[in-house]
């Protein structure tokens, strides 16, 4: 396994203290006694971000102008002989630091993805609480679920000593292999995009600034560091970058992280077309760009390509936008008014998001046990609520809670439950339930958090005989689960940053599963795997529940979801194949070049295309209540089109349903495509009027010469449905032809919630 970071360097001492200017070291150069209030008219929170960017940007000198797009690991990191600067809040992912002759506040940024993560390299963590894996939050289709869980996230890192927050992964499932799926939104770009945007507009509720990331094509990971992801770029606009323009649309991160990879040809975080073409000119975005940590790759190229800020240091070769661009301003070739530009683009996001208002007070290692027992209910909430009922054969599930006999099997599930690995681990509080598991370092360590699986059951059938039994030999497993009135089945699949998984279960867990199946019909299994994986048994147990990477609470979460005191409406944000061979890329992700030929049919759409069928279609989840959807009819909203229908509880018990909307045309990537979605909350027997709108974007096609969405015109079908392969009604709306602007956007009351 690698180091923190791949790309192996050789910076010498003396590059990296040139390279520093620790806690505005060149502000002090300069720096007169600290001003007075009243001269600082920047600092007047009724006027706009562009008047106070206006007004301090002429007041930096270039030396303190530097130090703001120049960031700094925030960690110890002895391989390339590096001490974290003094100010940096230890342990974290990085530092920017501030003027403090000017009051511009330092960048304290922390790893945000699904909590406040600790740097595995940090002689101390800081104990948070984890939300259930991105994917898994994705599953939920519920935006309230993910804006709650982003709040969550952005309170606890303010109450860290954080202001910018590495969260918002977006990046499509177009691999399902790539290891770190877990921590974004699904093979969807209108799911992904909504559901991710909703978790960062959650996370700068409080005043600090949210990533979106990892910019662009970083579908693999694999030879990440250099590999050229190869996509068109029309199809690249109506996929992976269709995610990333409805998240920043519903959200408006403060920064874009470009990715480590090439994008067909550059660097991403040298190419002209992501960043200043796509983002900037078509998007019309104001934030600032920062590399991710190790991806700047020079000096003048990267800042004219639109990278405003370099982060990490010493994770690049150089100091690149350090000494080396103190070197590129003497000698002219980045000018001054770059400089301005990209400084003036980081002190708009500070102002518009609140950093300079709010200020950080305090950076306690140590959050308070109400903080934290709060945030625990909102972690087994959310995670509850992402969990997918795949199979339930004869309403094997819920269990009741006065069943006598239960065998568990595997998975720790005595233990804990399984976190995903890389930069957004989260350190709980409590130990690491089962130490030791390699890779114990970098992208390790394998983590359990302490919220065992097993003690739940226990706490919910207060009367059973609970045994657990740890899957090692298959035969005992079965021995143990023979006559039991449940046996269920823990299978675990790991994943993290830095490389990539295989589809199929780990450690011969297929041959588990399919013993004690064997041997007890009446078999239930809980995955927790960071996102799709094969399932050759599935026929042969009677339930299975997708429970992700179900974070600090997911162990009570799970046994909420099999006793029914959560009625699971999770559905499937990605499809889980049948076979490897069904994928676009059946081989091993490559190094090198990448051909991403399949372009924007990713997921359900290549499957559809193909005419495979998956083991679960993407938007499948069964709940322990039915729902009928009816009535539905369409009329024209704006450029777009509006599906009304109603959503009755035809069943006993209340729960949540998530109608979905597909949409199909002509001469598209796929035969169909998801045109929106809601989750509704109802009674036994409630029925409830919806509307979802469906934005024209998604009945259109990217023209890349003229920079358009096409709307060919024509009759479009639209679909209601429970699944992506269940649909009920159908109907049909007649569109004329129509063009809209490469950074159309929808106003925002006309988004579909
Ligand atoms: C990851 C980013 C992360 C950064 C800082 C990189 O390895 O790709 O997602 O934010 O490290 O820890």
């Amino acid at each position: 396994m690698l180091a923190r970071f791949s790309a192996a360097l050789s910076v010498s001492a003396a590059v990296l203290t040139a390279g520093m200017p620790l806690g505005g070291a060149a502000a002090q150069e300069t720096a007169t006694a600290r001003q007075p209030a009243g001269a600082r008219p920047w600092m007047n929170a009724a006027l706009p971000a562009e008047r106070r960017v206006a007004l301090l940007l002429p007041q930096m000198t270039r030396a303190e102008k530097r130090v703001l797009v120049q960031g700094f690991f925030a960690t110890d990191f002895p391989p390339k002989r590096f001490t974290a600067p003094a100010e940096a809040r230890n342990g974290s992912a990085g530092y920017v630091p501030g003027v403090p002759r000017l009051g511009i506040p330092p960048q304290w940024q922390a790893d945000a993805g699904i909590g406040v993560a600790s740097q595995g390299g940090a002689p101390r963590k800081r104990e948070r609480t984890a939300l259930p894996s991105n994917l898994a939050i994705a599953a939920t289709w519920d935006q309230a679920v993910a804006e709650r869980g982003g709040a969550m996230i952005g309170a606890e890192a303010r109450a860290s000593g954080f202001n910018v927050l590495l969260a918002g992964g977006v990046n499509l499932a177009r691999e399902p292999r790539n290891g770190r799926n877990f921590e974004y939104g699904g093979e969807d770009p209108l799911l992904a995009g909504t559901m991710v945007g909703a978790q960062i507009a959650g996370v700068q509720s409080n005043h600090v600034i949210s990533t979106i990331k990892h910019y662009a094509i970083n579908d693999q990971e694999t030879d990440r560091n250099a590999g050229n992801s190869i996509i068109d770029p029309a199809q690249a606009r109506m996929s992976d970058l269709l995610a990333f323009q409805f998240a920043i649309e519903r959200s408006d991160p403060g920064s874009v992280m470009c990715s480590y990879n090439r994008v067909n040809g550059p660097f991403a975080c040298e190419s002209p077309w992501l960043l200043n073409e796509v983002l900037r000119r078509d998007w019309k975005w104001a934030g600032y760009v920062m590399s991710d940590w190790g991806a700047t790759h020079s000096t003048a190229p990267a800042i004219a390509a639109g990278l405003d800020q370099q982060s990490g240091y010493p994770f690049d070769k150089e100091p690149y936008f350090g000494a080396n661009l103190d070197a590129a301003l003497a000698n002219g070739t980045v000018k001054d008014a770059q400089l301005d530009q990209m400084v003036g683009r980081i002190l708009h996001a500070m102002f518009a998001k609140g950093l300079f208002d709010h200020p950080i007070t305090a950076a306690p290692m140590a959050l308070p046990d109400a903080t934290l027992a709060d945030h625990a209910g909102v972690t087994q909430a959310a995670a509850a609520a992402s969990m997918v009922l795949l199979r339930n054969q004869d309403a094997i599930l819920p269990l009741s809670p006065a069943t006598k006999r239960i065998v568990v099997v595997g998975g720790h599930a005595d233990k804990g439950v399984l976190a995903g690995g890389g930069s957004s681990l989260v350190y709980p509080k409590g130990r690491n339930a089962v130490p030791g598991i390699k890779p114990t370092f970098w992208p390790g360590p394998v983590m359990y958090y302490p919220s065992s699986p097993v003690e739940a059951i226990k706490r919910q059938a207060p009367a059973a005989q609970v045994t657990f039994v740890d899957g090692a030999d298959p035969a005992a497993a079965a021995a143990a689960a023979r006559g039991a009135d449940v046996a269920i089945v823990f299978a675990t699949r790991w994943a993290g940053e830095a490389f990539d998984v295989a589809l199929e279960l780990p450690d011969k867990q297929d041959a588990l599963i399919a013993s004690v199946a064997a041997a007890n019909p009446r078999t239930v299994v809980v995955l927790e795997s960071g996102a799709a994986v094969l399932t050759p048994w599935r026929n042969q147990v009677a339930g299975l529940v997708a429970a992700w990477f179900p974070g600090t609470a997911g162990g009570e979460a799970i046994a909420d979801v099999l006793f029914g005191r959560t009625n699971p409406s999770g559905h499937l944000p990605v499809t889980f194949p049948d076979a490897v061979a069904q994928l676009p890329h059946p081989g091993e992700p490559l190094k090198g070049d990448v051909t991403y030929s399949e372009g924007a049919a990713v997921g359900y759409k290549w499957f559809e295309q193909k005419g495979h069928k998956p083991a679960f279609a993407f938007g499948h989840g069964l709940s322990y209540t039915s729902f009928a959807m009816n009535a539905l009819r369409t009329t024209r909203a704006g450029q777009g089109v509006r599906a009304d229908f109603t959503v009755r509880n035809t069943g006993k018990v209340a729960g949540k349903a998530v109608p979905q909307v597909y949409v199909a045309g002509q001469g598209w990537e796929a035969p169909k495509r998801l045109g929106g979605f809601a989750a509704v909350t109802l009674a036994p027997g409630e029925v409830r009027s919806t509307s979802v709108t469906i934005d024209p974007r998604l009945f259109a096609t990217f023209d890349e010469a003229r920079r358009r969405w096409t709307i060919a015109g024509g009759s479009y079908q639209i679909m209601l449905g429970h699944a992506s392969d269940q649909i009920g009604q159908t109907t049909t709306v007649t569109l004329p032809k129509q063009e809209l602007s490469a950074g159309w956007r929808p106003v925002p009351s006309t988004r579909s919630r």
